[in-house]
């Protein structure tokens, strides 16, 4: 099998070192890749938000699987294309067609098919401009914390929490009025703030049968004790202590099953990974969002657990044939820490030199905002770096093993969080 990997980050070096083990493999791509997908296959500098460039490539290469990493191109329509054309229709796209990305592509689509399948979710209200009055008597009628979400992608930032009445107000004038997020928040969703402790679960679905990996928690605000700005993700454990079997039966007799289904019945085919994003409220599960693709984060505690080869997963996935096949994890407890650079989420500088690489044993290192320089030195190239995974009997074990390895790697500037797992370690 000839493979493209679409994608940049954490979680395409976790897939490309997953796929790198099947034998099944032959060729590796990945476009455009970072430092560590380089080490697995080669880099490719095509501009993949182009169709024709990844068809040409495609071609050329002969590839039988295109994996999607990141959602833009799904939302775009990259699965579509492919369909349309007579000579790529044969190739197997894992990630949804365009319709169905739309759960991820707009928060009031997804939110009006939860409701339509009973998918259990807070409730919501969508506003734009023509009814931008009602919005506020809305607003009036709930009680605070105010969640306010861009309809469209927004590059993670789109989802607004907000104290005050008078502030949420002016903050939705803002979206919508002013479009402060450009054309994604011409719609906004209004949501009944829940208040609980989230998780991730992802499922691999061919659109009849799908394949429910493990759960994931992941840490998002830069600072110690969930303080601070948000990011693209400080590091991630998998399983997820509290997703017992019975929460995790309710997850998917509520939620997974129900959104298999209801995307049947709509007629939106999905070939690929869908990432439930979770709140766990009392002892209940609620859907907060969908996302069309793996978690990031999440993939680099979730991929490493994985044991069955997932190169014959995609292949069942792309031939429907998922039906026939079962998915065998690792049990022990897997952590991952990203090292980021320093001042991320805000400015910060590229090009900083890494060392100690080599120094770390028993961690798989995924690397995410790195490249090799033009020396043969591995610099930083990015805000998120690299993330130290690393497994044990407890998650104890799985995070010293994490962070003592964390410790050896060095740049100028380098930040981790010292807390990951501490808000469910009960001793
Ligand atoms: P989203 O982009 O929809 O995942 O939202 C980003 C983050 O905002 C989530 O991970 C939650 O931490 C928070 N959030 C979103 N919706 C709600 C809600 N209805 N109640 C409480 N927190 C929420
Ligand atoms: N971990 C959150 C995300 O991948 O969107």
């Amino acid at each position: 099998m000839n493979i493209l990997l679409i994608g940049s980050g954490g979680r395409e070096h976790a897939l490309a070192w997953k796929m790198a083990q099947s034998p099944k493999l032959t060729n590796l791509f990945t476009a455009p890749g970072n430092a560590g997908t380089q080490e697995l296959g080669k880099n490719v500098d095509i501009d993949t938000s182009n169709f024709n460039e990844v068809k040409k490539f495609v071609l050329e290469k002969n590839i039988d699987i295109v994996v999607v990493g990141p959602e833009a191109p799904l939302v775009e329509g990259i699965h579509d294309f492919f369909l349309a054309d007579d000579k790529l229709r044969k190739v197997s796209v894992i990630g949804p067609e365009k319709d169905a990305a739309m759960l991820e592509g707009s928060k009031d689509f997804a939110k009006e098919f939860m409701m339509k399948y009973k998918i259990p979710t807070a409730a919501f209200k969508t506003f734009d401009k023509s009814n931008i009055e009602e919005a506020y008597s809305f607003l009036e009628s709930l009680t605070p914390p105010y969640v306010l979400k861009a309809d469209g992608l927004a590059a993670g930032k789109g989802v607004l929490i907000i104290d005050s009445l008078q502030k949420a107000k002016a903050e939705l004038k803002e979206m919508i009025e002013n479009e402060r997020f450009g054309d994604a928040s011409r719609k906004v969703v209004i949501e009944e703030f829940l208040s609980g402790i989230e998780l991730s679960v992802f499922v691999l679905t061919d659109g009849k049968s799908y394949l429910i990996l493990p759960s994931a928690k992941d840490y998002k605000r830069i600072g110690e004790g969930d303080t601070g700005p948000n990011t693209g993700g400080m590091g991630s454990i998998s399983p997820v202590p509290f997703a017992d079997e019975l929460f995790m039966q309710k997850i998917e007799k509520r939620i997974i099953k129900p959104t298999i289904d209801g995307l049947q019945k709509e007629g939106l085919r999905y070939k690929g990974f869908i990432f439930f994003g979770l709140i766990k409220v009392e002892d209940e599960p609620y859907v907060i969002e969908y996302n069309v693709r793996m978690g990031d984060p999440e993939s680099e505690s979730v991929i490493p657990r994985i044991k069955s080869d997932l190169v014959e997963l995609f292949e069942a996935v792309g031939n429907g044939s998922l039906n026939e096949k079962t998915v065998e994890f690792d049990e022990d407890f897997f952590a991952s820490v990203f090292l980021v650079s320093g001042g991320y989420p805000g400015s910060y500088e590229k090009g900083k030199v890494m060392t100690g690489l080599d120094e770390t044993d028993d961690c798989i290192l995924f690397h995410a905002g790195t490249k090799v320089d033009e020396n043969g030195r591995v610099v930083t190239n990015g805000g998120r770096v690299l993330a130290v995974t690393a497994s044990g009997k407890t998650m104890k074990d799985a995070l010293g093993k994490a962070y003592d390895n964390a410790e050896k790697i060095d740049f100028e500037g380098k930040y981790y969080r010292k807390d990951l797992g501490k808000d469910l370690i009960s001793e």
